[in-house]
């Protein structure tokens, strides 16, 4: 197929990528000529890595980097099957580009964004055929994660739908599909994660080593909360959660924290610039976790744990995505060691149902009132498998 990707930068680069490493023929468009070279660049030497660790054949690297060509010429887009959008998250510079792409592209070519916080409605309402528009969102870094959310718009056609999931299935990824809400369905669930891990940082319940001790050794999760959105960078991890907030309508689930924009402010971004909830300076002491007091650490998991719980329960229940496809992405696109409503069942409904509703008794907010969907199975002692 021919493959059109808009966008050469984070994003961009990895779909080309994966696109050309399943035999398809990509082109790549960037307005910025640095952008389009730094890609360029970027992904023949990933290759190159990838022929050292004898992952592909020297052949293999060569096929790959044939199939990509890099322009700044949209014209070049007219034969393509599938154009994906990785440009700037930008409504109006995101619509701009659809009208336009529809001048050039046949009637078939399906127009894809892989917006992560904007409505895939409102985009493809600029278009002259909105049934052909849909949201195809990968996970950074794409080549590396195996999830890909399938958004259709509200305009969508089922054909465009199924046409997208068979041509990405193809790609070796793992497709979910989700309504076109707020966050979809990976980075909508996974708030509480950082939230109520910050939350618990903030009410001074314990130490940041220690909730990231406790998320690791008792939930078995790759990385701690406080690790994870120092890796993600502080700037989008916080912006993410204040536009599913806003987008939300100011819904106390997904409310910021101060903290999280104090950092921001403090251009404290994490990792990438040596300081965020913690110091990456060299030399600098982590504090020890207080790994002994088992109860604690119980505490913290169990909340965190339950706030996710019922955010993937309400998920379901507002049908976002069917329960497998909750599941699977919250094991692909963020590498949780279980899929969410399995993990509910183990716990059991109404344990998850009493630990939410003794955390709104206690705060009387309104960010710990439990799922309708949670209640109503707890009442009639059901489970989301069965198997
Ligand atoms: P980026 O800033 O790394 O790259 C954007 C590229 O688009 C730049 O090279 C820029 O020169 C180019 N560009 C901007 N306007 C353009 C235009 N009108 N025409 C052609 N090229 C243009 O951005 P990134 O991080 O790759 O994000 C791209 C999209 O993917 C955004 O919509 C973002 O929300 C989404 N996304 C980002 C993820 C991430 O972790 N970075 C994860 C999933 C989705």
């Amino acid at each position: 197929m021919n493959i059109g990707i808009i966008g050469s930068g984070t994003m961009g680069a990895g779909i080309a990528q994966v696109a050309a490493q399943n035999g398809n023929q990509v082109i790549v468009i960037d307005t910025n000529l640095e952008a389009l070279e730094k890609a360029k660049k970027g992904i023949e030497s990933t290759l190159q890595k990838l022929v050292d660790k004898q992952k592909i054949t020297t052949e293999k690297s060569v096929e790959i980097s044939n199939a990509i060509t890099w322009d700044n010429h949209f014209e070049v887009l007219k034969n393509c099957d599938l154009i994906i959008e990785a440009i700037v998250e930008n409504l109006t510079i995101k619509q701009n580009l659809f009208a336009s792409l529809e001048a050039i592209v046949s009637d078939e070519c399906i127009l894809a964004t892989n917006t992560s916080s904007l409505s895939i409605t409102s985009i493809a309402a600029i278009c002259k055929k909105p049934e052909r528009v849909i949201g195809i969102h990968f996970f950074n870094p794409a080549p590396v994660m195996e999830l890909v959310e399938i958004v259709p718009a509200l305009q969508t056609s089922v054909e465009v739908t199924s046409k997208a999931i068979s041509i990405i299935d193809s790609w070796n990824k793992k497709t979910v599909t989700a309504k076109d809400t707020p966050g979809f369905i990976v980075n909508r669930i996974a708030r509480p994660f950082y939230s109520e891990a910050i939350r618990i940082y903030e009410e001074g319940m314990a130490s940041i080593e220690t909730i990231d001790y406790a998320m690791k050794t008792i939930g078995g999760f790759k990385m701690g909360p406080f690790e994870l959105m120092d890796l993600i960078g502080h700037d989008v991890n916080y912006m993410v959660t204040e536009t599913v907030w806003t987008s939300f309508y100011f819904d106390p689930r997904y409310t910021p924290s101060f903290t999280q924009k104090r950092l921001v402010e403090a251009k404290w971004f994490g990792k990438k610039s040596g300081r965020g909830f913690y110091n990456y300076a060299e030399g600098a002491v982590k504090n020890n976790p207080e790994s002994s007091d088992a109860v604690l650490l119980e505490n913290i998991f169990i909340r965190i744990l339950v706030m996710l719980l019922n955010e993937a329960a309400n998920a379901l229940y507002l049908n976002i995505a069917n329960k497998e496809d909750i599941d699977l992405a919250m094991t692909k696109g963020v590498n949780y060691p279980k899929g969410l409503l399995k993990w509910a069942d183990e716990i059991g409904i109404s344990n998850c149902m009493d630990i939410l509703d003794t955390l709104y008794d206690e705060y009387r907010e309104d960010r710990y009132r439990c799922s309708p969907i949670l209640r109503r199975m707890a009442n009639f002692e059901e489970v989301f498998y069965t198997n």
